[in-house]
């Protein structure tokens, strides 16, 4: 087995297989613990530590879509999975990951709630759901609640954005649990109408990758993941200035053209990325697809 010193030591082995198993690893997801991430991950550690008081601390998660946010807070998530509770009526989950409704609708999301602890929903009256939300919510003593997409309120007239923020004072308030809602930029305009949630959700932001010392230490460790021979020195400030302009600045699409190009790299037998390999692998970056829909 060859050794291949640039490479992360999980995947020195994987560089070793063939090009056609090395393709299939690569489409396989991946997650990188850069700084940012770290941070909050720690802070989110905190939360679900944090002592029962009657203000609790709260998060909003802000950046751009694509940006890594659902995949930070599921992260998260599965640090704290339900455990079988064998005393009690329920399970026991410190942590609970749900997706806001499309809408803000109340009944909704104490649906979503209920359905992603594997809960009968009662088909009765708002008041009933949300009254069996807060017992079961209780019952598996639940710290922090993480409702993703929260953005998606906006959606709704103001007076159903309001409403569906009360909710949420009211379950923090009622189980004294701390709540992460994620979102795009536009999040922090809907809460900005409620003070009191202004004041109590320490806002959070995982900006757009810029040409930084962080960024390319991003580079150096995707590098280190990918099953390629040779280094393709990524982080040189030449490359690293191609592929940001190209991946214009989410984690999302800078995977998905190291990815891309690093399967090129392989098919082709270059085993390394390089400017050309990054113009002829076939990514196009997200403004390139929009202007290829719009000349439709
Ligand atoms: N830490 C990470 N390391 C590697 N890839 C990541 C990381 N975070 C996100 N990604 C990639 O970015 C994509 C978008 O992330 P996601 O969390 O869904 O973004 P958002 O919720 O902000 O829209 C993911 O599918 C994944 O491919
Ligand atoms: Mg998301």
């Amino acid at each position: 087995m060859n050794n291949f010193r640039h490479l992360h030591p999980d995947t020195e082995a994987q560089a070793n297989l063939s090009a056609k198993e090395r393709v299939q690893w690569l489409q396989k997801p991946r997650w990188i613990g850069y700084p940012r991430a770290q941070d909050i991950l720690g802070k989110l550690d905190d939360l679900v530590h944090h002592p029962r008081v009657v203000r609790m601390p709260n998060m909003l998660l802000i950046g751009s879509s694509n940006n890594g946010k659902s995949e930070l807070v599921q992260r998260f998530a599965q640090r704290y999975p339900a455990e079988e509770n064998p005393r009690g009526e329920h399970i026991v989950a410190p942590v609970l990951y749900t997706q806001a409704p499309p809408t803000p609708s109340e009944a909704g999301f104490y649906s979503e709630i209920l359905g992603s602890l594997y809960e009968r929903v009662p088909a009765a009256s708002v008041d009933a759901k949300r009254a069996r939300a807060i017992h079961v919510l209780r019952g598996v003593q639940l710290k922090v609640l993480i409702i993703d997409e929260l953005h998606n309120i906006l959606a709704g007239a103001s007076v159903k954005q309001q409403q569906f923020l009360n909710m949420i004072k009211f379950m923090s308030n009622e189980l004294q649990i701390s709540i992460v809602g994620c979102g795009t930029s536009d999040l922090l305009r809907a809460v900005s109408i409620d003070p009191q949630i202004q004041n109590r959700f320490i806002p959070e932001l995982l900006p757009k990758w810029q040409m930084t010392k962080e960024f390319r230490q991003l580079l150096m460790s995707f590098e280190r993941t990918l099953p390629l021979r040779k280094p393709s020195n990524l982080h040189e400030k030449t490359l690293a200035s191609k592929i940001l302009a190209m991946c214009e600045g989410t984690i999302g699409e800078l995977s998905i053209l190291l990815n891309t190009a690093a399967i090129h790299a392989i098919k082709q037998g270059n085993e390394f990325i390089s400017a050309d390999i990054l113009n002829a692998c076939g990514y196009l970056s997200p403004s390139d697809r929009t202007r290829n829909a719009s000349r439709l």
